[in-house]
């Protein structure tokens, strides 16, 4: 992605101090662009739990140089005193986030091939670098992949429309910002862009945090996108009246079976959008895929947040960045920070081997190594 005509990543190692690990502190969206150095795990562990990064890819991509750097601190004076170290790592980078399952599959990937690097602690640090660099190489190819199967959707409605906007909703922020490059959600929707087609984006702007408002309207506007952001209650109405033509979401962690986790409100827009016969599709890399889930409503984990996150608002005055009280004082507030959309509102998902329908089988079919007999 390109911000102010450069070409950026999410993550990246320093140029001239690759024990550095640089991201953007998208806390700082849209108001300022700030990149950040992370040396530590513990570090690391903060940036994913406060949201400095967010967003399924890049929490992965991050865990992913966060057990680099668990490899480059641990002590070398035996190979088990340096295995216990990185494994308490692990499980301190896991413990950050519950639901998207993208960080526990970086860390889970990275152990294992620290081990089959053998009992040499120097090979096992190199296995280490090496891991981080493909996590966050595979992500940004995953994305652009799914951009180049995803966009033959917005292309037949385009068709369709000859040449009137191609209106597509989405929530949250499943933008580039949430991966390590091109996004999920987004990734047919640049590609759209860029082969010309007339395509005007609904954005979510998603409370309690607004990545969809401070984020996915910074990103879309960044890449010359069209876009309007409205409130997460008007997408039903919207629908009502024929001004969405498809609603393209991503996923923090999607079954095999395909019930998808995403950003609070998502099951209402899947509602809605089914109410109405409006297409509804999930991007999502095969790292957000859980293998081992059958049933995503009874068992995805759904965080909960902070409630000062509800409670406390923060934005831009003519002082600077300023953090206010919206409710009373005295009132309690709860921040279910992700929700579950069952299959059967799914009308498909976008991989990066293609495009499928929301169940086992079809899941299976792109990715018949994952079949268990
Ligand atoms: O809480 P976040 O910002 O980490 O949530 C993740 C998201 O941005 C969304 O749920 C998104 O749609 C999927 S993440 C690729």
């Amino acid at each position: 992605m390109n911000v102010h005509g450069q070409h950026y990543r999410t993550i990246w190692l320093k140029e001239d101090d690759p024990a550095v690990v640089q991201i953007i502190d998208q806390r700082q969206l849209p108001f300022h662009f700030v990149v950040e150095d992370l040396t530590t795990v513990e570090a690391v562990a903060a940036a994913i739990q406060e949201m400095h990064v967010r967003g399924a890819g890049l929490i992965g991509a991050t865990a992913g140089y966060g057990m680099m750097l668990a490899a480059f601190h641990a002590p070398r004076t035996s190979l088990l005193a340096f295995r216990a170290a990185v494994e308490a790592d692990a499980l301190q980078l896991k413990a950050t986030r519950p639901t998207a399952v993208n960080l526990a599959w970086a860390v889970d990937r990275q152990l294992a091939a620290m081990r089959a690097a053998g009992d040499d602690i120097e090979a096992q640090i190199e296995a280490a670098v090496a891991t981080a660099r493909t996590i966050a190489d595979e992500d940004a190819d995953f994305c652009r992949r799914i951009g180049e199967h995803g966009v033959a959707l917005i292309e037949e409605i385009a068709r369709r429309k000859e040449g009137a906007p191609v209106n597509v909703l989405t929530h949250c922020n499943a933008g580039w910002l949430a991966f390590v490059d091109y996004g999920t959600a987004t990734a047919p929707i640049y590609t759209a862009h860029d082969r010309g087609i007339n395509v005007h984006v609904w954005v979510d702007e998603t409370r309690p945090r607004n990545q969809g408002a401070r984020l996915t309207a910074w990103e879309l506007g960044q890449h010359g996108v069209p876009h309007t952001v409205i409130v997460d209650n008007a997408g039903g109405h919207l629908m009502q009246h024929d001004l969405v033509d498809l609603v393209i979401v991503g996923s923090d962690r999607t079954t095999y079976t395909g019930d998808v986790a995403n950003k609070i409100g998502t099951y209402l827009k899947a509602l809605a959008a089914h109410d109405n016969g409006v297409p509804f599709y999930v991007a999502l890399p095969s790292s957000t895929i859980d293998w081992e889930m059958r049933d995503g409503l009874a068992e995805i984990p759904i965080e909960e947040r902070d409630a000062t996150e509800v409670r406390i608002m923060d934005g831009r005055s003519d002082d600077g960045i300023r953090e206010i009280l919206i409710m009373p004082e005295s009132s309690r507030a709860a921040n279910y920070a992700f929700d579950v959309t069952p299959a059967r509102l799914v009308t498909g998902l976008i991989t990066e081997r293609g495009v499928c329908a929301a169940s086992e089988a079809s899941v299976l079919a792109l990715y018949p190594e994952k079949r268990r007999v």
